[in-house]
């Protein structure tokens, strides 16, 4: 990977030898950071943020700027495939998200056009862009997209949900037409990807955040096999470098031997599962990413310290592991906590990398 000057993350992603372990933070550019909403205040809103590619990239080298982070992530968000769809997407202050036309009825899910990634999500393609040059080879640029299932819960819900009620109500009186809608997520999920990776995107991951709300049986059929569909449709070379592939399903941990059948390079785990556990089933596959609850952030800084060194020792010598928190950072962590955290996994981690 002759054009990264920092190339740990990749190369931990595919298994290779590493010098210590590589860490990136889930939500690493947000509003946990001064300068963040600085940034988003002068953009006005948070998707005119997403939109302008100058702000969206300096938005995602803030955090670089302050910690000894191994990647990058694109700035933006899962929902913009939904709102390219026409959804209509808006996030009102202190709420989440909200769609002005969820989607209710089979005509509906019919009448839903697969996006241009490089008409109506060219703005994506244009952060990637800038922020890949802006860069400069320092450490690689990963690009993202929702599942489809997690990308329907908030289509069918209208926004964020507890209980799921209008999906799961489709999903068990008229699955045909959630496959129908889930479909043509997967291949507009795909479309994008690709197009991100063609842009720049030196990595991809797959956010499923509420595929562990599923059943056994449903998390296979609404969940995992569309990611399936995905990976199998991912440009797995780009530049001459492998593009690795990493699958997030939060609460996932019972369907580990599954999701790493799908070919996916990684799987990122949340903190329920212990790492040397997920290594015994699926270490011999896959790359591991993860998983410290991004609460002991509030902790003291030896408290984050003794977790740190209690993960790194659960998944034991050698590579195939990249530090993350098991879900995002919170907004309200103590400023140094990050900084903890990454000099920490830098320094017990070298004796594994012998
Ligand atoms: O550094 C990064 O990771 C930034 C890029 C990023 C954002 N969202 C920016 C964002 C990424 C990778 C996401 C993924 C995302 N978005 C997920 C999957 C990961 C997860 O957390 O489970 C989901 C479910 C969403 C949907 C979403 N976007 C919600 C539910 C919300 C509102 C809740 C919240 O955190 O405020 C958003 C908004 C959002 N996306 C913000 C950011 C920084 C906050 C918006 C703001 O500035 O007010």
């Amino acid at each position: 990977m002759a054009t990264l000057k920092n190339d740990r993350y990749i190369k931990a992603l595919l298994r290779e030898p590493v010098d210590m372990t590589p860490v990136w933070m889930m939500r690493q550019a947000g509003r946990y950071l001064p300068e963040y909403k600085a940034t988003r205040a002068e953009a006005g809103d948070f998707m005119s943020l997403c939109r302008n590619a100058d702000l969206a990239c300096e938005v995602t080298l803030q955090p670089l700027r302050r910690y000894d982070l191994d990647a990058a992530i694109l700035f933006s968000d899962i929902l913009t495939i939904p709102d390219a769809m026409g959804l209509g997407l808006s996030f009102g202050v202190g709420e989440g998200p909200k769609f002005a036309h969820p989607i209710e009825t089979k005509t509906a899910v019919e009448n839903l056009p697969i996006p241009d990634p490089e008409v109506e999500l060219q703005y994506v393609m244009n952060a990637v862009r800038t922020i890949r040059r802006e860069l400069n080879g320092e450490v690689p640029l990963i690009g993202f997209s929702g599942s489809p299932w997690t990308l329907a819960t908030y289509m069918v819900e209208g926004g964020s949900s507890k209980a799921f009620t209008k999906i799961k109500k489709m999903m068990y009186s008229d699955p045909k037409v959630l496959h129908q809608l889930l479909d043509k997520l997967a291949y507009s999920v795909s479309l994008y990807l690709n197009a991100q990776i063609k842009a720049g995107a030196q990595s991809v991951m797959i956010f499923d955040t509420w595929g562990g709300v599923l059943g056994h049986r449903e998390y296979l059929d609404f969940s995992l096999q569309y990611m399936h569909k995905i990976v199998d449709n991912l440009i797995r070379e780009n530049e001459g470098n492998k593009v690795p592939v990493t699958l997030f399903t939060k609460g996932g941990g019972l369907w580990l031997e599954a999701i790493a059948d799908t070919g996916c390079d990684a799987i990122g785990l949340d903190w329920t599962v212990n790492l040397a556990d997920a290594k015994a089933r699926v270490g011999h596959k896959v790359a591991l990413q993860g998983n410290m609850d991004p609460s002991v952030l509030y902790a003291p800084a030896e408290r984050i310290e003794q977790e740190v060194k209690q993960i790194l020792a659960d998944f034991g010598k050698g590579s195939g592991h990249v530090f993350n928190l098991g879900h995002g950072i919170h907004q309200d962590v103590p400023e140094n906590s990050p900084h903890i955290f990454v000099e920490a996994i830098h320094q017990y981690s070298q004796p594994y990398h012998k």
